[in-house]
């Protein structure tokens, strides 16, 4: 999704944009631009491709104090130069993210303009120009840009009259503020401004920012508003590979930590943990979970044990098809939202749904301060800390953690657990990462070496393996391009076996003992059909598995901490299968690490 960086300050700007930009390439993008102001003239300079090539075309000896830089991932108009941001329209240059629904009103009343590109995002400059010749007073104009523009964006402004002055603004998208000695920056993310400072403020919707060699933050009214600072905790080398091959890699073997910091609130040595610092859901007659992608396949795992060991009716939704359909939520149920970014727009979509009709809400965030982590009623904060691969791995790992932990919370205090039982539970979840430690050590190599070469693969599991089977299947194809699908083991034959041929690679999963003779039988078809069976099973089932090609055994623990097991082979699986075909792992094609756009 696209990235915003701006400087201004006593350091060289072409510099500060160039590396924040480069801290924003996990987000994804298509083509990257700067802009700076050199004696009261905007240069823009810009390349379609990695910013490798933007380099290219700077000068070296190039220099200025004040800029804006911009990562575009093509929404409105192809990834192409004359797309790319910024953009400059009489005085005023502009870098957006977002999207400007009534881009094309908007057009007809600066018909006096002749724009460039294709894109929504030329109009906000055109619309500044405009407003500004009209009556030059820059933080009025923004005002009533403001109330002009229907959509999302987060924008960073520079115009040609104020030559030491950066102006930016949100709504709905992301954008902080970095603080630092006499220079201040705006970011998409943090990530973008630690190199320089890891002091930061966040930006409400609907506020107006003036950067120069101090901060200003005006309300919609004009009124300036005081702000706190924050500190961000994690250094620059968290942000960095740390001496892995790739960032996943480098993620997955973060997870034995994420996980017991996750948890650490919610699993001290007693009971009063897991029930006190849990919020109160066991008052919830049903409970609605919502997300994208592996937030969404987080919440099935979630569904199965809230429903299992809560005895709470669950139903989960993928939020780009909840946020426009009917929804029969009663006023007694809860609705969770679970992302790792806390933006990504269909899911903060679904929560405002929700919230207008004034029932509970609670999100499973990562991002500290993201939108979601603000609106929701309540917050739980997943403790994943940075991820910069685009596929997710660690916060999906302590999503499902939390869900797990949930479902044991609500279940002991309804008492459908024991306290006993309870208690060995948040045992075993004590020696869960030292199990990961182990589990991610194993050789994946010589499995994906069986499969690499094939263009398609099937996974199959019932109940919770089948929830789990969805985020192996999506972490294939998403880093390896292999076409990959997942199927209730049941569901196989009635259309899918047809596409089963000599080698075709299934890979099975089967961790669940009371279902596991009815899966195994489902492996049995797809073998005499000719399939390349990988099976993901666990030590507690006594059988030589003869039937399956490719063995991984995982110990059994209990329901709760197993799926946080089962995960660690389907993850590396995707990632050693990915290497082999020569993937860009950390950075698929098309795909963006925070999809703020619907
Ligand atoms: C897949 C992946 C995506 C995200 C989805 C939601 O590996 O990362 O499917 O899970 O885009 O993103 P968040 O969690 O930021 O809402």
């Amino acid at each position: 999704m696209c990235g915003i960086i701006g400087y201004v300050g006593k350091q060289n700007a072409i510099e500060v944009l160039l590396s924040g930009l480069k801290s924003l390439e996990y987000r994804g993008y298509d083509s990257a631009g700067i802009a700076y102001l050199k004696s009261n003239h905007t240069q823009i300079i810009k390349s379609v491709g990695k910013i490798k090539y933007l380099e290219e075309k700077i000068d070296k000896d190039l220099v200025s104090n004040i800029g804006i830089g911009h990562t575009r991932w093509a929404t409105h108009g192809k990834p192409i130069e004359k797309n790319s941001h910024p953009h400059k329209v009489g005085k005023f240059t502009i870098v957006h993210n977002g999207i400007i629904e009534n881009y094309q009103a908007l057009k007809k009343i600066l018909n006096n303009y002749k724009f460039k590109s294709d894109t929504d995002s030329e109009v906000i400059a055109a619309l500044l120009d405009k407003l500004y010749n009209e009556k030059k007073d820059i933080l009025n104009v923004i005002k009533q840009l403001e109330n002009l523009l229907v959509g999302s964006y987060a924008l960073g402004i520079l115009c040609d009259d104020i030559p030491n002055t950066l102006y930016a603004l949100r709504k709905d998208s992301p954008l902080i503020v970095g603080v630092g000695e006499n220079e201040n920056f705006i970011a998409s993310d943090v990530p973008a401004i630690l190199k320089y400072t890891n002091k930061y403020m966040l930006v409400d919707n609907n506020e107006i920012i003036e950067i120069n060699d101090k901060i200003t933050i005006y309300n919609s009214k004009l009124e300036k508003q005081d702000k706190e600072i924050l500190i961000f905790e994690g250094s620059l080398e968290q942000a960095e590979k740390n001496g892995y091959e790739h960032f996943m890699l480098k993620e997955i073997h973060e997870q034995p930590s994420v996980v017991k910091e996750t948890l650490h609130k919610f699993l001290q040595y007693d009971l009063d943990s897991l029930v006190n610092e849990m919020p109160n859901l066991e008052k919830y007659k049903q409970i609605s979970i919502v997300g994208c992608g592996s937030a969404y396949h987080a919440g099935l795992v979630g569904k199965y044990l809230l429903e299992k060991y809560a005895d709470i009716k669950t139903d989960v939704y993928i939020a780009s098809e909840f946020r426009y359909q009917k929804v029969f939520i009663d006023k007694d149920s809860l609705v969770i939202f679970i992302s790792q970014s806390g933006e990504t727009a269909d899911t903060l979509a679904s929560l405002r749904k929700v919230l207008e009709e004034d029932i509970d809400t609670l999100a499973i965030v990562n991002v500290i301060g993201s939108s979601l982590a603000r609106e929701a009623k309540e917050t739980i904060y997943i403790k994943a800390g940075p991820e910069i691969s685009v596929a997710t791995t660690k916060a999906y790992i302590a999503q499902i953690a939390i869900l797990s932990v949930m479902a044991l919370s609500i279940g002991t205090k309804k008492q459908i657990i024991s306290d006993k039982k309870a208690l060995e539970i948040i045992d075993s979840f004590k020696k869960l990462p030292d199990i990961i430690e182990n589990l991610i050590k194993k050789d994946y190599k010589s499995i994906a070496k069986t499969i690499y070469d094939k263009d398609t693969c099937f996974y199959i599991g019932r109940g919770m393996d089948y929830a789990l089977s969805m985020e192996g299947s999506l972490k294939l194809k998403e880093i390896s391009y292999i076409v990959s699908s997942a199927y209730p083991a049941g569901e196989l034959k009635h259309g899918t076996i047809s596409l089963i041929d000599e080698g075709t690679n299934v890979i099975a999963i089967a961790t669940d003992k009371n279902i596991s003779d009815k899966t195994f039988s489902n492996v049995k078809e797809v073998k005499s059909r000719g399939a390349f069976v990988t099976l993901i099973t666990i030590d507690t089932i006594k059988d030589e598995f003869d039937f399956a090609d490719n063995k991984i055994i995982i110990p059994y623990i209990n329901d709760f901490v197993n799926p946080l097991i089962t995960i660690i082979p389907l993850q590396l699986i995707g990632y050693e299968t990915a290497k082999l075909r020569g993937c860009d792992i950390d950075k698929p094609k098309n795909l963006a690490k925070s999809v703020t756009v619907e």
